[in-house]
């Protein structure tokens, strides 16, 4: 018969599960409240979270299952939860050697997507804009953040040109609203077309910025409009958001496909989750309804297979989506009938259906705040660039 595991054997291998937030061991944070080994080698474990509503809860869930089904003598893994109560987090703090945990803006955010793709020009940022405006239309609270610090397009697609974002009382920045999101984007701070250089430390720390320093308030979802590529921002952005997911935007034909897979690759090795992928410009529908298959087609279906994630949506072409990104009022707002409209309210109500429930509930802080932040802009060599108008 098998050796029992035992439970320092257990504790041992729970070392390995990581607070993204705090950086260390849930062991060492001592968040792990019960270990029971029941008879045919069923274990339960109990993990204590700052927060109720936490959003990595699924990671310490995923995390635990795996370190110990891993055990020689597990049969199988029960997870559950409960909340440090205000004498734990005390301690807690204590441990950490700091007044309080961390804190951003973003703490009232329920879910993060990150919208990517391997290759520009594919329709990340008009799909963002308009999933945003269908996700705000279906009652959710939505922000959007344009990432694209080179070639930011998210104003334009919203008719926000001209506009300066305020900045509050409390020296944050107010994001602009319109179709009932709030939008953040660097386009707001630099003269039109006017060429911003970024680099390293300057990129991070503006970044930085629009997670923190942006009154973003409660979200159910926020959106991040990627750059092309899979370059700084999505390296920046996975450090400070180590919970966001991705949605890959792909179009139909096989090497379009081969580009999207590396942004995925890109996504596994930051550990960051894939959402799922969108397939855009996915056939030309007429305005009278027919379809001819330009790209080709099947991509986004076998790029969704591979990765084992769903295929959210086929976005057709259509000249309405092209024209009302140009105009500033999101498409599925002016003409939710049209095909590509309808195409993406259907992504849109698959990722409220995989959301998780946030409720009200506050959950724990996002901003992954690091003890080690990089060294200040003044001490490393002054990048070209520009700070936001902010404190
Ligand atoms: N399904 C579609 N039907 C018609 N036009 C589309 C569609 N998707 C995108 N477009 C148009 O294609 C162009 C590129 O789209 P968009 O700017 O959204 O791509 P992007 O991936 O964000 O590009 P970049 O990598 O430069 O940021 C835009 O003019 C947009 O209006
Ligand atoms: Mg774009």
């Amino acid at each position: 018969m098998q050796e029992m595991v035992t439970e320092s054997e257990i504790r041992d291998a729970l070392t390995a599960v990581i607070d993204p937030e705090l950086h260390r061991s849930i062991v060492e944070l001592d968040m792990v409240r019960e270990v029971k080994i029941g008879g045919n080698g069923v274990i339960d474990v109990t993990v204590s979270l700052t927060t109720a509503g936490c959003p990595i809860r699924g990671h310490f869930q995923k995390s635990v299952a795996e370190a110990v089904s891993a055990l020689d003598g597990v049969a199988h893994v029960n997870v559950y939860f409960d909340v440090l109560d205000d004498a734990q987090k005390a301690a807690l703090r204590q441990k950490l050697q700091r007044g309080s945990l961390p804190e951003g803006e973003l703490a009232q955010v329920g879910s993060v997507l990150c919208i990517g793709s391997g290759k520009g020009g594919v329709g990340k940022s008009t799909l963002t804009a308009n999933l945003a405006a269908a996700l705000a239309a279906q009652g959710k609270r939505v922000g959007v953040l344009d990432a694209d610090v080179w070639g930011y397009s998210i104003p334009r697609m919203y008719g926000l040109g001209a506009q300066r974002p305020p900045v509050s009382a409390a020296r944050k920045i107010v994001p602009l609203q319109a179709q009932g999101v709030k939008v953040m984007s660097i386009g707001f701070f630099v003269e039109e077309d006017a060429a911003v250089v970024w680099r390293g430390p300057m990129l991070h720390k503006a970044l930085t910025q629009f997670l923190q320093d942006v009154e973003w308030g409660p979200l159910d979802h926020l959106l991040i409009d990627l750059p092309p590529g899979t370059g700084d921002v999505s390296m920046t952005l996975a450090q400070l958001l180590p919970q966001s997911q991705f949605v890959i935007v792909t179009t139909p034909q096989p090497t379009a496909q081969k580009v999207a897979r590396r942004s995925a690759e890109m996504a596994r090795k930051l550990s960051l989750e894939i959402a799922g992928v969108i397939e855009n410009m996915s056939g030309f529908t007429t305005p009278s309804g027919e379809r001819f298959q330009i790209f080709g087609e099947g991509g986004g279906q076998s790029l969704a297979d591979e990765l084992d994630v769903p295929l959210l949506a086929k976005v057709p072409l259509t000249m309405p989506l092209r024209e009302h990104a140009d105009s500033g009022v999101p498409l599925v707002i002016e003409d939710p009938d049209d095909p590509a409209a309808q195409a993406i309210a259907h992504a849109a109500r698959g990722l409220i259906a995989m959301t998780p429930a946030t409720a009200s509930a506050p959950s724990l802080p996002m901003l992954n705040v690091t003890e080690h932040a990089p060294a200040p802009a003044a001490v490393a060599a002054k990048p070209a660039g520009m700070s936001l108008p902010m404190a």
